[in-house]
């Protein structure tokens, strides 16, 4: 993809230009950004997923048994049966795993790095639905589906701004709107996180929400800390031979945080280990359950590719590489490979192909490493075959 290319989906601007002055920074209304888009599944069918038990879903009431009444899914076709004529949101999280069509949208967003988009959020709103004036801590883009809704923007706001007393919600106390639009099928809003912003249905309508992930300082450091303890020795301590004789023994003198910290900076700053950390932590899948291999043999695998089968990845695996030093390394579904560099192109491959089969592998079935790498990615469930 060129930055330097202007994009419909960007009202025009290059991705180098959006990145620069929106995103992250501020809002940006485009009319049109997908032109003529229409929704791949219908209102019917959003609902007949959340009717599945491996499906994730909301239904948000606005005057239902207390204001803004939170219902969590898997729901029953009696639920649907028993809603009011309006003022009701069903969400349906994660329809990409489900919607082959609706994982295509991420193809539009390939000027982002994939391991920070969460999700293809969906939701469908009776007319006056929506959930309440609220803010989220990822970015967003909205793209209306079907039918329409108003988006009102508002203040920037962070965890000390005042919330609606509510057991399950956090519905914002204050709402200061600074601009507001009716969006039709098509049209698309991107909103930085922490930015204020209610949608109102005018009509009945379906709102896709495109959600993007980072983690918070909180979980980096617990979690980072929590790996990287996994290899430091229990020998490894805190010490001082350089100590001098105490002047008041209960006093805990600046030389000891002078010691804690070049122990910290021994360790936290180890790029191989972050790295490593990070691409685990990224590509752990939303459903880890989904994520289940086959019991297969190399030779079986390879027999079964050369007899005309395809592997694709799996919606729910999450795949990323990186460089670590002279090395390549693969993370998938929360786990890492290191390999050789040679494997660039496969892993770009694996990657990014709809497919996988003889005609694009060939040549990488005949190297080790590379076939045992595609087996052992069957096996954890992060590949696998496209008619299964
Ligand atoms: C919705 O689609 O109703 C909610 C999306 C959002 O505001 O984040
Ligand atoms: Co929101």
């Amino acid at each position: 993809m060129n930055p330097d290319t202007p994009l419909q989906l960007l009202g025009g601007l290059t991705p180098r230009e959006f990145l620069r002055d929106y995103w992250q920074k501020k809002p940006l209304l485009v009319r049109q950004a997908i032109p003529g888009f229409e929704s791949p599944i219908t209102p019917d069918e959003l609902a007949g997923l959340s009717l599945e038990e491996e499906v994730e879903s909301r239904l948000v009431i606005e005057h239902g048994a207390r204001p803004w009444e939170l219902r969590r899914g898997p729901f029953d076709e009696d639920t649907f049966r028993h809603l009011p004529e309006r003022d009701w949101t069903l969400l349906v999280q994660a329809v990409d795993q489900f919607v082959p069509e609706v994982a295509e949208l991420f193809e539009s967003f390939k000027f982002l790095p994939k391991w920070r988009i969460d999700d293809v959020m969906i939701s469908y709103a009776a007319p006056g639905g929506g959930v309440g004036p609220h803010y989220d801590n990822y970015d967003v883009f909205l793209l209306q589906g079907y039918g329409r809704r108003r988006w009102q923007i508002g203040q920037m706001c962070s965890s000390a701004s005042p919330l609606l007393d509510h057991p399950d919600l956090k519905i914002l106390a204050e709402f200061d709107t600074t601009d507001e639009w009716v969006l039709e099928p098509g049209d698309m809003l991107y909103l930085p996180p922490l930015l204020a912003h209610c949608g109102t249905a005018e009509d009945d309508c379906m709102t896709y929400s495109v959600g993007f992930r980072a983690p918070s300082a909180a979980e980096v450091l617990t979690h980072f800390t929590d790996f990287l303890g996994q290899f430091l020795p229990e020998e490894e301590r805190y010490s001082d031979p350089d100590v001098q004789p105490a002047s008041d023994p209960n006093q805990i003198q600046r030389d000891a945080l002078e010691r804690l910290k070049a122990l910290l900076d021994r360790h936290m700053g180890d790029e191989r280990l972050l790295m490593t950390w990070f691409g685990q932590f990224m590509t752990e899948p939303r459903y880890p359950e989904l994520v289940t291999g086959i019991d297969i043999g190399e030779e079986e695998l390879l027999d079964t590719l050369e007899g005309g089968a395809v592997i694709i990845r799996n919606p729910s695996a999450r795949l990323a590489w990186s460089e670590v030093g002279e090395d390549l390394v693969l993370f998938a579904s929360g786990q890492s490979r290191v390999l050789s560099a040679g494997l660039r192109e496969l892993l770009k491959l694996i990657c990014s192909a709809d497919a996988l089969h003889i005609d694009n592998l060939g040549q990488w079935l005949a190297d080790d490493e590379g076939r045992t790498l595609i087996w052992e990615l069957v096996k954890q469930g992060s590949l696998g075959f496209a008619n299964e």
